[in-house]
């Protein structure tokens, strides 16, 4: 293994560093928030600038603009973060993006963007961060979180695009995890159900009132991330009911859940139409 020297000043400031992608609303804002509040110093990436900027001056953070689907962007935007902070000491890779349609009429380059985004974008972000995380690891440890889904484990036909990315987005964090195992970097991947967004409006597209029953709010996901990295959880579930359950269902009686998210959907108009046949 290959041995990676403590920098003199890594940890002398005593500020931990947190990397925070998609911390221009939702999640990954509520995160930083609270990340700020327990001492972390945030570094926010998304590519809305007046929003990132807005929120740093409010948490005293700083900002990255970036689309984590562009591999050279996020490659920059590393090599600048890791010039101020060569320590890393926590990645949340949480910048994401719905794909909402069935695979019959979902727009086949919103197929192609959502891999990029959601699964490919935390991918390039780990890969270019990692020598910060590693130099974090060589004294207080780091942390990397993926922000999946209940998607992640369970297929949603109304959004199969979408959790065809988030089942990608879990194996990688289920095998970053392994390949990860003794090096001081822990990762962890929190799977939230519905929760209410600008990107994910769920009250106003679900169809089923059922589902809409169980929609949560940002914050208590960002609890979940925290949690998970100060409790050493490796996978959360949030909120636990009813989602937890339905993964366990979903893995061993899969016809069961496909049947039941093939009856659900969302309501018309919420759902881009889809172009026209090409032939
Ligand atoms: N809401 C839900 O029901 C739900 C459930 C389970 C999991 N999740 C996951 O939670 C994460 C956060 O979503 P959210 O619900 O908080 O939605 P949101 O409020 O729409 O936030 C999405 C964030 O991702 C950023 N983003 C999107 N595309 C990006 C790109 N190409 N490059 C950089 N940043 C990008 C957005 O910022 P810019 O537009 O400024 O770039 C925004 O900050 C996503 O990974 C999502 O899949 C959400």
């Amino acid at each position: 293994m290959s041995e990676v020297a403590t920098p003199p000043d890594a940890d002398a400031t005593g500020v931990r560093i947190a990397v925070v992608t998609g911390a221009s609303s939702g999640i990954g804002e509520a995160t930083a928030r609270l990340l700020a509040t327990k001492g972390w110093r945030c570094v926010l990436v998304a590519r809305r600038e007046d929003r990132l900027r807005e929120l740093s001056s409010g948490i005293d953070g700083e900002v990255e603009v970036c689309d984590v689907a562009d591999r050279e962007a996020v490659d920059a935007m590393a090599a600048r973060i890791l010039e101020r902070h060569p320590a890393v000491h926590l990645l949340v890779n949480n910048a994401g993006m719905p794909a909402r349609g069935t695979f019959l009429a979902v727009d086949l380059d919103l197929v192609e963007r959502v891999i990029g985004v959601n699964y490919l974008g935390g991918v390039w972000c780990t890969r270019a961060l990692l020598p910060g995380l590693r130099w974090a690891a060589a004294g207080r440890g780091a942390h990397v979180v993926n922000v999946v889904s209940v998607a992640g484990t369970t297929a949603f036909a109304p959004a199969g695009a979408y959790s065809a990315s988030k089942h990608a987005q879990l194996a990688f964090s289920r095998s970053l995890s392994a390949a990860l195992a003794g090096t001081g970097i822990a990762v962890h991947a929190v799977l939230p159900g519905f929760v209410e967004t600008e990107g994910f409006p769920q009250k106003g597209v679900l169809k089923s009132r059922v589902l809409g029953r169980f929609v949560i709010q940002p914050p208590r996901v960002a609890e979940a991330i925290v949690g998970a990295v100060e409790k050493g959880k490796r996978e959360v579930t949030v909120p636990w009911f009813p989602y937890r359950p339905v993964s366990i269902v979903q893995a061993i009686a899969p016809g069961l859940i496909g049947r039941f998210a093939g009856m659900s959907d969302y309501r018309p108009g919420s759902v881009p139409e889809a172009p026209p046949a090409s032939d």
